[in-house]
């Protein structure tokens, strides 16, 4: 097969350059045109479903635009499984209507275990059976996008409707063409006269982060949520501008269809990944209830490692014959039901925004909200990113907002809810100077957090006594937030040295200080002076410096001594080590005040040697961040060369590659990024600007 289409295409490509009008006429360019259309839909199979990349984004273009030419030539070629319409056609005025053949029903619903378990004890009565007699179910994630019905007449894509009502949906042909995943023609040996596929159209979660990214630049409104954006994105009038979004699509099940057909569901499920449809891995048979009952709870548990939103699970009877049986009640069917996970979103008042300062003075908006259950969790904050984050969602104080807690991800204000304004709700904006030192507050060329600048800001230096003590840096048992806050304002801290000279009376004088929590600390204090160096250094906070980057530094350098006195060159010469934490490094050490903390830190006893270790523990460190993670780094990089970069991802244990394809996790973009960007965009792969890119780093 694949040797075939190797053949076929490269043979087509030696003449892709020919010029069209040596076509003698249409019964000569015919068959050409076919089997352009066949290769190129075959490529687009590989690419889309498969995951596999078996020519150049160059050479696909010379298929394609070889192809474009012929059916300009002679429009009469132009076939509805031409991969020409992949990049949207002309816009439509509306959408036609079009009535279901045989309705697309919905789901009832089981909110856990015990409502699963009912739901099966009911089907296996409604088909009579005895204890002894197996009833296998399939479950299958449920994923959270727009159902869509697909009709092949001949293997060939005539239509594509959306599910509208059950009955009516509406004809969405044209933009349904541009998604790559989805066949314009079947394939396989087992195509049918007739048959409407249905499915789900989705965005996975890196194209809906890249779209409001987009949407964003535009000065365009976010997308709530994948979903949404995926509703938007498919009813657009004009396919071009859904051909440049990045859906994509699993199906699920068939309609009406002529022709041989399977009689259980998971055997449709085989059939459809034949026929050349995405269809989805997860999706699992079960003779035992209690398995099924444990795929629930085990997606329940792992829907956020997934690249792209479910919200629930579908359990399904097998056999078909059972289904008919069972048959449908209402809108739903009784051989099926929808396992939904607990909601993870949910409405509030936005009483209030404050902003924090952050260890590197970053000033980040904050939500206060009127508390409300999510998950059984209560939140009364939330994150909002940014003063654009914030306007171009116009999300006022005041606003009833939605607010979604994924994982164990801070809860972030997704949207506010414009219908249920009253008009007293009052629009938002970044204060100009620092909350706490009043410092004029600034902005970086193309960045979008604002900063505090002023280096004794008393909040930053919270935020740093924070960082010191944390976990991955000294790891002192006992010293949290609210500590750091109190010894800062109370002025037994003004320096980080500060910490290592506390002593008993000093704690015990401080509020809700008892004897045994202030030795407790002071032990933590007098052992974490035995931390390695590299805990110390990524301790200090010096910007870029992440736990990692610390970790490559010290495999270098014996001592902060050392550290401190190489020079920028020698710190560059360092595998992993580019341009911009070199400087960073550089100009920290450069400052008086942070060679006196240095040198006080030492003569205070606090561990400023390497380990004998440290070296083979960091090469032996499992905590590989990037392990398994492949990137492709384009376009010019400030003060980082492509190579420093791609040593960068290596040291960290990525992958690089060179040519984008459906198996990268994220393009590195840096000035002029060409081609590559927009290939990433389209298979909604995430892209990293450098400062992100840096990010991953810290
Ligand atoms: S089966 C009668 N399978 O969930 C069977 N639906 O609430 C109905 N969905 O409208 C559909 N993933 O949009 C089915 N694997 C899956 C699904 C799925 C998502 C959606 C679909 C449907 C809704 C039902």
């Amino acid at each position: 097969m694949t040797r075939a289409l190797l053949d076929a295409t490269r043979r087509l490509l030696r003449s892709a350059g020919d010029p069209v009008d040596a076509l003698a006429d249409i019964d000569t360019a015919a068959p050409l045109a076919g089997e352009l259309r066949d290769v190129l839909n075959a490529h687009a199979h590989r690419y889309y479903v498969l995951d596999e990349t078996l020519i150049s984004d160059g050479e696909y273009d010379a298929l394609i635009g070889r192809l474009r030419s012929i059916e300009e030539r002679f429009p009469a070629l132009v076939s509805p499984d031409s991969p020409t319409h992949r990049v949207g056609g002309a816009p439509l005025e509306a959408f036609e209507k079009v009535r279901h053949p045989e309705s697309l029903l919905s789901l009832g619903n089981a909110f856990d275990a015990d409502d699963v378990r009912a739901w099966y004890v009911r089907c296996r009565k409604g088909l009579g059976l005895e204890e002894s007699d197996s009833l296998a179910v399939t479950c299958e994630l449920k994923i959270d996008g727009l159902a869509v019905a697909l009709t092949y007449r001949e293997g060939v894509m005539v239509q594509a409707a959306t599910r509208g009502d059950g009955q009516v949906g509406e004809n969405i042909t044209s933009n349904v063409r541009t998604i790559g995943a989805i066949p314009l023609r079947l394939s396989g040996p087992r195509v049918p006269e007739m048959v409407e596929v249905r499915g789900e159209v989705y965005l996975p979660l890196a194209g809906f982060a890249r779209l409001n990214e987009i949407q964003a630049e535009k000065g365009d409104k976010a997308y709530a949520n994948p979903r949404n954006a995926a509703a938007g994105s498919l009813r657009q009038l004009d396919p071009r501008i859904t051909a440049t979004r990045p859906l994509s699509f699993f199906s699920y099940s068939i309609g009406p269809a002529e022709g041989n057909v399977p009689e259980t569901q998971s055997e449709t499920l085989s059939w459809l990944a034949e026929l050349g449809f995405p269809t989805n891995e997860h999706a699992t048979r079960f003779e035992d209830i209690e398995e099924a009952v444990k795929y629930c709870l085990h997606w329940t548990e792992e829907r956020d490692n997934l690249p792209y939103e479910i919200d629930g699970v579908v359990l399904k009877v097998d056999e078909f014959a059972a289904q008919a049986t069972l048959g449908s009640v209402a809108h739903a069917p009784r051989w099926a039901t929808a396992f939904k996970f607990p909601a993870r979103e949910a409405t509030t008042i936005l009483r209030d925004i404050i902003v924090n300062v952050g260890r590197t003075g970053v000033i980040k908006p904050e939500a206060v909200l009127e508390p409300v259950g999510i998950g059984g969790v209560t939140v009364s904050q939330a994150t909002l990113h940014n003063e654009d984050y914030i306007l171009s969602r116009d999300i006022r104080i005041g606003d009833t907002v939605l607010v979604k807690r994924a994982g164990d991800v801070i809860p972030q204000v997704v949207a506010p809810i414009p219908g249920a304004r009253s008009g007293a709700e009052r629009m938002w904006f970044m204060p100009d100077t620092c909350p706490v030192c009043d410092t004029p507050l600034e902005r970086l060329e193309g960045e979008a957090d604002y900063y505090c600048v002023a280096s004794d800001c008393p909040a930053q230096f919270m935020r740093l006594v924070e960082h010191f003590v944390s976990r991955n840096a000294m790891d002192i048992e006992g010293f949290g937030t609210k500590l750091s806050i109190q010894l800062v304002d109370t002025g037994l801290v003004s320096t980080l040295d500060d910490i290592f000279r506390l002593d008993l009376p000093g704690l015990l004088a401080l509020d809700g200080f008892a004897e045994r929590k202030a030795i407790n600390l002071l032990a933590g204090i007098e052992s974490a002076k035995n931390q390695s160096l590299a805990r110390l250094l990524f301790g200090l906070g010096i910007r870029h410096v992440g736990r990692t980057v610390a970790e490559i530094i010290v495999a270098e350098f014996e001592s902060m001594e050392a550290i401190a006195r190489a020079g920028k060159e020698e710190l560059l010469a360092v595998d992993g080590i580019g341009e911009i934490i070199a400087q960073s490094v550089v100009d920290w050490f450069e400052r008086d005040h942070n060679l006196t903390l240095v040198e006080n830190l030492r003569t205070l006893g606090v561990n400023t040697e390497r380990f004998a270790n440290e070296a083979r523990a960091i090469e032996e460190n499992s905590e590989v961040p990037l392990a398994g993670k492949t990137f492709v780094v384009t376009g010019t990089l400030e003060g980082l060369s492509r190579t420093d970069a791609q040593n960068r991802i290596k040291s960290h244990g990525g992958k690089v590659t060179g040519s984008v394809s459906a198996k990268t996790d994220y393009l590195v973009v840096g000035a002029n990024p060409g081609s590559k960007l927009e290939k990433a965009k389209t298979l909604g792969i995430t892209v990293l600007d450098q400062a992100a890119f840096e990010e991953l780093f810290l």
